[in-house]
């Protein structure tokens, strides 16, 4: 396979990055003639960011899983699609080569098939990262089924928000999850969400972990008896479902500012080219190369860079089950020396828990094998860049720090490893097609360089966001309001002196809590079905390993008691109502919150209570009560 997308020097990405913003549809149109139509555009672009309303190959037609599968079989037919490593080193690995996995995704198409499942129905995936799940998504693509993969630590309560949310009638799970130490009963949790999703009418349970499972009659069915009909049926190939480039291929909740997550939108055509196309770019993906990324297939980057964007491009794409600290601090180094691991993509987060390790489950493995290594999902700090980079990289590893978000649907900015040059916390150059600025709140352009503002993108690119699932409207307010014919990241921005950008964190009520993100409401109103509480406010607070931690203040009706536990009960509601990832790190009891005469919460004064920065507070004179703030920092924990 060759890519002749592939940029390979400077200059060339200067050429591409000038003819993209110059000529986008002749740019676009040719990226996209790599790939496999089953009939081609009648026209490249059509958009407007007032309603918003984008099109891209409008008129095409094709299958994604085409493109991932079978256009590779001639060539790639025996080579690995998927490693897959357990979580138990112990255990077997398993390779599937893109024969295998084509096989496996027809068969599994022909049970979703044999269970009704229909082109535009929604089908939720609630699994743990066993090459099942990776079957299931594209199964979903070859059938044209809508899937909406839900990340294994959220709660029954947040699956149940996502399937009413999606009208979704089939749900594939497993009986459980390993993950390190752990094993979690995602079956059981299903079943509880399930109690208040009378229309789910079909549930496909994978064995994993033989943890025991009610079934229920009628709808409950085990994958392996499911595959064992269409073996008996001699149902082995199942032809890819004829999509239009628009056709919706998957919707990801993820969370805003406003207390429901919502459900993204992406399509098949322009996402399909996207993905591929930055996946080669950005890493410089050479055949033959085993990808490694570290994330997890229920967020965005394991939808875009372990799964479409490379099997688009025919890599090797490695997935593991455990995490990175089980049975040691050593995993991530001992699978790179196992499996000669060319890229490794990983999260900040991972990187610095890693660190507080030392140099021994680093030393102890053979990282030859590595040439590229990138980052994502938060803005990584000096000082675990050069560690990576050091003790990693061997000083001899482009690192790249790409910045984009679940609704870019692919890296808007990033270094091409290599290629572009790196800067330490800068994720420094936008790919070609993407035109960012940036803008005073009053939505005035900024220019020039050595300037920030709120980061923007003035045109749109092929896997950019085209609806928030059954609410337009929201995705219009949330994304194409705020600044008028802009796409507005939610994101902070400099841009230094030769032009580079460096994301400075997000500037609306989104928190970024070890790469996921959490929107400050939606924790509030978890928080707030405690009983106890009368009211609660939550910001982020800079914390060492994960990024921003949680701190949240709350009244409460009754401190008499054991405050601890109190707050054991909080943090156990907030578990229950979203998942442990949404945990408060810090609750602090308070008796009032600072509030302006108008009723509004101050949540500039809390964060910088919560930051230690009492001297930033500033003014309190113009607030309700005052004294409520001095009261706080006075039992700030
Ligand atoms: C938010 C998007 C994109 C996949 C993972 C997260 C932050 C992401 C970077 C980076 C600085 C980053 C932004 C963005 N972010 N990557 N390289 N440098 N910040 O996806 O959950 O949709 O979150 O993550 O704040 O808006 P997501």
């Amino acid at each position: 396979m060759s890519y002749p997308y592939q940029i390979r020097s400077q200059e060339e990405y200067k050429a591409a990055y000038e003819k993209s913003i110059k000529d986008p549809e002749g740019f676009w149109a040719s990226v996209a003639s790599s790939f496999l139509w089953r009939k081609r555009w009648e026209r490249v672009l059509e958009w407007n960011f007032e309603q918003p309303d984008v099109k891209w190959f409008k008129g095409a037609k094709l299958n994604i899983t085409e493109n991932c599968l079978d256009r590779h079989l001639g060539t790639l037919g025996n080579k690995p699609a998927i490693i897959w490593e357990p979580n138990d080193p112990e255990e077997h690995h398993r390779m599937i080569t893109y024969r295998d996995l084509h096989h496996k995704v027809c068969q599994f198409a022909n049970v979703l098939k044999n269970n009704g499942v229909k082109k535009g129905d929604r089908v939720c995936i609630y699994m743990g990262m066993v090459p099942e799940l990776a079957i299931a998504v594209l199964a979903c693509a070859r059938i044209g089924a809508i899937h909406s993969v839900i990340f294994g630590g959220f709660s029954a309560q947040s699956i149940a928000d996502r399937l009413k949310d999606a009208q979704a009638l089939t749900v594939i799970t497993c009986d459980g999850a390993y993950r390190g130490n752990k094993e979690i009963p995602l079956k059981s949790v299903i079943d509880d969400a399930l109690v208040q999703c009378p229309f789910v009418n079909k549930v496909i349970v994978l064995t994993r972990t033989h943890t025991p499972v009610s079934m229920l009659k009628g709808r409950d069915v085990w994958w392996d008896d499911e595959i064992r009909k269409i073996e008996t049926l001699g149902l082995n190939d199942c032809p890819a479902e004829e999509m239009d480039a628009e056709d919706p291929l998957f919707i990801l909740y993820t969370s805003g500012s406003t207390g429901k997550p919502k459900g993204v939108v992406h399509t098949c055509g322009g996402y399909m080219v996207y993905t591929t196309y930055s996946f080669v770019n950005v890493f410089q993906y050479t055949p033959g190369d085993i990808h490694f990324c570290t994330a997890d297939i229920g967020w965005i980057t394991g939808h875009s860079y372990i799964l479409y964007g490379p099997l688009g491009a025919g890599a090797t794409t490695l997935m593991f089950e455990g995490v990175p600290t089980w049975p040691d601090a050593g995993r991530f180094w001992q699978i790179v020396d196992e499996y000669k691991v060319n890229i490794l993509y990983t999260a900040p987060t991972a990187i610095r828990s890693l660190m507080g390790y030392g140099l021994g489950p680093v030393n102890a493995h053979n990282l030859g094998s590595l040439k590229v290594l990138g980052s994502v999902g938060e803005p990584i700090n000096e000082e675990a860049w050069q560690w990576l980079n050091e003790n990693i990289g061997k000083g001899k590893c482009p690192i790249v720090d790409t910045w984009w978000q679940t609704e870019t649907g692919g890296i808007m900015i990033s270094n091409m490893a290599g290629v572009t040059p790196a800067k330490p916390s800068y994720a420094t150059l936008p790919l070609p097609g993407i035109d960012p600025i940036l803008v005073d709140d009053a939505g005035k352009l900024i220019e020039g360089n050595d300037v920030s503002g709120n980061l923007c993108i003035r045109h749109p690119w092929p896997s950019i966001i085209r609806t928030t699932y059954g609410d337009h409207e929201r995705c219009r307010t949330n994304y194409f309001a705020t600044y008028p014919n802009l796409y507005f990241t939610g994101d902070g921005c400099y841009r230094d002196a030769n032009g580079n950008y460096r994301i400075t964190g997000r500037v609306d009520d989104v928190l970024n809590v070890s790469g996921h993100r959490i929107g400050t409401a939606e924790v509030e109103n978890a928080i707030n079905m405690h009983a106890g509480v009368i009211e609660s406010a939550v910001v982020g607070y800079p914390h060492d390993i994960k990024g921003q931690g949680i701190y949240a203040y709350v009244v409460f009706a009754n401190t008499h008691g054991n405050e601890n536990l109190s707050r054991q009960d909080i943090m156990q509601t907030v578990s229950r109502i979203i998942g442990p990832i949404a945990k408060p790190d810090k609750i602090q009891f308070v008796s009032g919150l600072p509030k302006t005469r108008s009723g509004k919460i101050m949540r500039r004064i809390l964060r910088k209570i919560a930051e230690n920065e009492f001297e930033a507070i500033g003014d309190t004179s113009t607030l309700l009560d005052p004294l409520v703030v001095d009261d706080i920092i006075k039992h700030k924990i």
